[in-house]
């Protein structure tokens, strides 16, 4: 990041902590980064943690910054941008929402402005160990270089996919929003089996989980997509096969495709509800 705007996270819980973290990691200037929350002792641990400037007054912080974002919890969010319209009406900052369920519309309607710039996001859990998993949405008053801004700030808290339309945030949602819950249940599934054959649930744990993350590392450096890959390790006659053909047989693929769809239909309710 060439220039240093000044960036105000209205909301300091974890997914603000996370990005103040890669930020400062990234050596933007402390003193171009604002922070605001209810909580003293957070808002304490992050002025001494990154040396940024921290206030429990929203509009103080948002007076100051050419960049806002805001990573409150999705029923805040309208007390919020009404305590801050006239202050964004004034000083047009882009606007970052990491907020689950909220349009890009419903924040301009919030905001009585039409033409605010929206960046919106629907990161997930990873994103405090910065291996995230980030889709964007900018609305048409996003400029090019608002547009950079807004994934150079993302990109410090993990891998970032720009979507063409709004409603693929629903997607996201669905795969990995969520994704992680279905990674942690398969692992936690394999573990128990583990133990169950006799090894100990450290035994079992160790095992499930490096295999993951080495069947992920797979997936993301060898070059080679998911599907050669398990064709690779699944010889025929071996033991991969056996298992592989009982998980089709019980019908895994149709059982992941109803509970993504189910999730994304969540999303979409869950979004017009907050609308
Ligand atoms: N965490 C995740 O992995 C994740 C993943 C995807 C999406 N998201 C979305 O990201 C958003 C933030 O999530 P989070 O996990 O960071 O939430 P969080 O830890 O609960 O943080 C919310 C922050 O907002 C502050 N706050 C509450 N009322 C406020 C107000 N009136 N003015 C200013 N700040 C206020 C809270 O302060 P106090 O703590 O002092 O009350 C807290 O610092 C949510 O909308 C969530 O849905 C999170």
């Amino acid at each position: 990041m060439e220039e240093h705007h000044t960036i105000a996270f209205i909301g300091a819980g974890n997914i603000a902590g996370s990005l103040i973290g890669g930020l400062i990691a990234d050596h933007y200037p402390e003193k171009k980064v604002w922070a605001t929350g209810l909580s003293l002792d957070r808002l304490n641990y992050l002025r001494e943690s990154f040396h940024i400037n921290t206030t429990s007054h929203n509009r103080e912080a948002a007076r100051q910054a050419d960049i806002l974002i805001f990573a409150v919890q999705p029923t805040t969010l309208k007390l919020v941008i009404t305590e801050l319209k006239d202050i964004l009406r004034e000083k047009k900052p882009l606007v970052i929402s990491v907020v689950t369920g909220v349009s890009s519309a419903t924040i301009s309607k919030w905001a009585e402005d039409p033409e605010l710039s929206i960046v919106r996001c629907m990161c997930n859990t990873p994103a405090l160990l910065r291996c995230g998993t980030t889709g964007l949405y900018a609305n048409p008053a996003v400029s090019s270089k608002q547009h950079a801004l807004a994934e150079s700030i993302l990109r410090t808290i993990g891998v970032i996919l720009w979507l063409e339309e709004e409603e693929k945030l629903n997607t996201i949602t669905a795969i990995s929003g969520s994704g992680p819950a279905y990674f942690f249940l398969m692992m936690e599934t394999i573990s128990e089996c583990a133990h169950e054959m006799g090894l100990t649930e450290e035994e079992a744990q160790l095992l499930t989980v490096n295999t993951a993350l080495g069947a992920a590392r797979m997936a993301l450096e060898s070059g080679k997509d998911i599907r050669t890959l398990r064709h690779q390790v699944t010889s025929p006659g071996g033991t991969t096969e056996q298992a592989i053909h009982v998980l089709e047989e019980g019908g895994i693929r149709d059982l992941f495709f109803k509970a993504l769809n189910a999730a994304r239909k969540r999303a979409i309710e869950i979004s017009h509800l907050l609308g």
